[in-house]
């Protein structure tokens, strides 16, 4: 008995057949999915046994094979000739060794794959936003849009796979949009792929891997947080999801870097209002670059080193109090205020602030209207990503301010439509002429030009002199104002303009 236990021990260390992981695809190839459609190749991985061979043949629109590779400790990875968008596929997997072995996965199809991140307002589901019975009423009708879903799952090491799946790649069904409360489908994350596929007319693959109040820092390689000079630490007595560096990356983002994708959607920002607020506009950007660098290396540059990545700007929380949203706006964009910018190139962002909810059942940071954010968002795809002419995107943001003696006078990018307010915009009336700081203070400016269309506003400065007006800034607070009525939205699109700070002398001066 001892012999042969001893036996067995030897054989499963050979390097061929006789051993190793069952043939299988990682945990995120299956049935129904959507691999990414040319120019990129798509990366398929999974396990084997170490020495044998692998092949792959796509039968369908354009039939195909990939040469064959050979299973490397356990692992094997190629990458597929592109191939347009369309379907359906069948891909048959075949492992040659002492032990053969076939794998049939049915109905792919080839078209744009986006994974959707972030923490509650993205895990929010479809069965929980405005007009929910509609919504899932409709997600049948789309059956070339496929989603999946990551399970959550942290770890403080680099993962290869994802732990567990929550949704495996599936067909939209009310079930599964559906699911429980911030479980399965992410709403924001399905409207953007639903509207997406209106414009582009092939299938949409979507990838959510989310989880409710978590920082970016958990998001984050410690390689990224390093850039913005935080040390990896742990800091889980915070309530909400995993806070601690890194531990999302590595489980629900890192396994995934091997997938070819087109781009990326985020929401998240709310739990760093509180919680490294002056670092984010380092750290968001920081794991944006991170992110690509990792995807693109991860799928032999398949995917873009530069892809598209978009955000949505917060929305509201509570009303008269001061929680930190309006840095957190403001840091989302590098402290540039709008996006694309010269730090944050290739990114597109969704301005949210116009749309809260003070009753939503949910608590007032998850508000229902989800169909604007998605829609803001792929109007921002549309230009940014797919580089559609004529796609307005952005909404107003001033390029120029002049100071007169009762007014200032705010000139915009583009044309404006105004409402009254006497507290949007603010003024900092600084007495030594200096920048905004101690010995100033913030007055409200009302708006004089009202109801108009124009590509410029006047706002008072009663209060103050106009040669110490130091700062002017636009809705710069936490629940700026009611639902789709703030004082400046773009006249042709009808986009909310981003909150800005405008500093008229350098804080050295
Ligand atoms: C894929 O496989 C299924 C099941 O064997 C078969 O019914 C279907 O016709 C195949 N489709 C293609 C495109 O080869
Ligand atoms: C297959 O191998 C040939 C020769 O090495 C190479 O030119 C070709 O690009 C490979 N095809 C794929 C799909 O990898
Ligand atoms: C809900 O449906 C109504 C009626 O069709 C529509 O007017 C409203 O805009 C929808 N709400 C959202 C958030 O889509
Ligand atoms: C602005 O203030 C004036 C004077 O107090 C008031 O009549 C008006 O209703 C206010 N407008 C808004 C939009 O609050
Ligand atoms: C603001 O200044 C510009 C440039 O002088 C001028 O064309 C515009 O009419 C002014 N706006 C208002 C509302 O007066």
């Amino acid at each position: 008995m001892w012999c042969i236990g001893y036996v067995l021990l030897i054989l499963s260390f050979l390097p061929c057949g006789c051993s190793g992981d069952a043939f299988r695809f990682a945990s995120y190839y299956g049935d129904h999915m959507v691999l990414q459609k040319a120019p990129a190749g798509a990366v398929l991985w999974g396990y084997g046994s170490s020495g044998a061979q692998v092949k792959f043949l796509l039968s369908g629109p354009h039939s195909t094979q990939t040469n064959t590779t050979a299973v490397n400790n356990g692992i094997w990875r190629v990458t597929l000739e592109p191939v347009p968008a369309g379907g359906p596929y069948n891909l048959t997997a075949i492992q040659k060794g002492t032990s053969s072995s076939k794998i049939l996965l049915t109905d792919l199809l080839f078209g744009d794959v986006w994974l959707c991140g972030g923490q509650s307002n993205m895990a929010f589901t479809l069965a929980q936003v405005y007009n929910a019975s509609e919504e899932l009423a409709l997600a049948p009708k789309y059956p070339n849009v496929r989603v999946f879903q990551a399970a959550l799952e942290q770890s403080s090491v680099e993962l290869k796979d994802l732990p567990r799946v929550e949704v495996p790649w599936s067909r939209p069904s009310a079930e599964i949009l559906g699911g429980k409360d911030f479980t399965h489908f992410s709403a924001v994350c399905w409207l953007f792929g639903r509207y997406l596929y209106e414009t582009l007319q092939y299938p949409v693959g979507l990838v959510e891997s989310c989880w409710g109040g978590t920082p970016v820092e958990a998001w984050s390689s410690p390689r990224a947080l390093q850039k913005c000079g935080l040390q990896t630490s742990e800091s889980s007595n915070i309530e909400g999801g995993p806070h601690s560096d890194s531990v999302l990356w590595n489980a629900m983002i890192h396994p995934l870097l091997h997938m070819t994708i087109k781009g990326v959607i985020w929401f998240q920002g709310e739990d760093n209002a509180q919680y490294n607020q002056d670092k984010y506009s380092c750290t968001f950007p920081a794991m944006i670059d991170d992110w690509r660098m990792m995807f693109h290396t991860g799928s032999d540059s398949q995917t873009a080193a530069d892809f598209p990545f978009g955000f949505v700007q917060l929305c509201t929380y509570r009303k008269h109090t001061h929680d930190g949203f309006p840095e957190i706006r403001w840091h989302q964009t590098a402290d540039y205020g709008y996006a694309p910018n010269q730090r944050m190139k290739n990114t597109f962002m969704a301005v949210a602030l116009d749309l809260p909810d003070e009753h939503s059942p949910w608590g007032s940071i998850h508000p229902r209207d989800k169909q604007d954010v998605a829609y803001r968002l792929v109007l921002g795809a549309r230009a940014v990503a797919y580089g559609e002419k004529g796609v307005s995107f952005q909404g107003p943001f001033p390029t120029r301010v002049l100071f007169y003696k009762n007014y200032l006078n705010i000139t915009y990018n583009q044309m404006i439509r105004t409402s009254p307010s006497n507290d949007t915009f603010e003024i900092c009336c600084s007495v030594y002429q200096k920048a905004c700081g101690s010995g100033s203070e913030w007055f409200p400016a009302a708006l004089q030009e009202q109801d108009r269309v124009s590509d410029s506003v006047l706002v008072s400065v009663d209060g103050c002199s106009a040669d110490s007006v130091a700062a002017l800034r636009y809705a710069w607070s936490d629940w700026p104002c009611e639902f789709k009525d703030c004082p400046v939205y773009s006249a042709d699109s009808a986009l909310p303009a981003p909150p800005f700070i405008i500093n008229r002398w350098p804080a050295h001066s």
